[in-house]
């Protein structure tokens, strides 16, 4: 997704040869327009298939999620990493252990958002291991749901997210992917027959 692209190279940050910041537009100050085109985007890919729901996790994949489910006429439902005071019971949990933070959380979704007729559309903002679209997948197992497909705004495609989402025989769409964050620059996996580019981002 071109516009996506060059608002990385515009207004990201790479912090290290792992981490992209981008919180002016999509992990603290969101762009509205930006995610109603990755909404736009997101809903076309999947226009075909099904949707019944989409299903994301707090907090930074809600932007993108909305927007998505907008595009798409259903609803969002968002995975809980902190449990509600008014969502006690009938849960589905899962564990989603972070390795870029180093930490494992429970997720949790209640019992009444989803049911065995959903086809669900799984959206989130970054896919690095994989573990958080894995966690919202058993979810969906779980409640006997299929799992149409996996969105992902910015893939790290240089860690293991993907291939473990493909071997599980998930289909994986990535609006950006990211071959390498180094030497200060971002490098984007060439789509179809495009070449790869080398793009200078700020300094952090
Ligand atoms: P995984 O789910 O693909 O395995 O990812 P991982 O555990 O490595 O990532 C944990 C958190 O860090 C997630 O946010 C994820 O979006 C975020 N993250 C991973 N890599 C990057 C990166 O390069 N840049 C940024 N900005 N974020 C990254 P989270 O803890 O769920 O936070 P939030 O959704 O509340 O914002």
């Amino acid at each position: 997704m071109e516009v996506l692209k060059r608002k990385i190279i515009e207004e990201g940050i790479v912090l290290n040869d792992q981490v992209l910041k981008v919180d002016n537009f999509l992990n603290h100050q969101i762009d509205a327009a930006l995610m109603l085109a990755i909404g736009q985007t997101f809903a076309k890919l999947f226009a075909e298939d099904g949707i019944t729901k989409v299903l994301t996790i707090e907090s930074s994949g809600i932007a993108p999620g909305v927007m998505t489910a907008m595009q798409l006429g259903v609803p969002l439902l968002f995975a809980r990493k902190r449990k509600s005071l008014t969502l006690q019971e009938d849960l589905y949990t899962e564990k989603v252990y972070s390795f870029t933070k180093m930490e494992e959380s429970e997720v949790t979704v209640s019992r009444k958002f989803l049911s065995p007729t959903d086809r669900i559309l799984i959206i989130d903002d970054f896919l690095a291991n994989g573990e958080a679209a894995l966690g919202m997948a058993r979810i969906v197992k779980q409640a006997g749901a299929d799992a149409a497909g996996i969105g992902i705004v910015i893939e790290k495609s240089f860690q293991p997210g993907r291939e473990k989402l493909l071997e599980q025989g998930y289909r994986v769409e990535s609006l950006a992917r990211i071959a390498s964050l180094t030497d200060n620059q971002v490098t984007f996996v060439p789509d179809g027959a495009g070449t790869t580019r080398f793009l200078p981002l700020r300094k952090s």
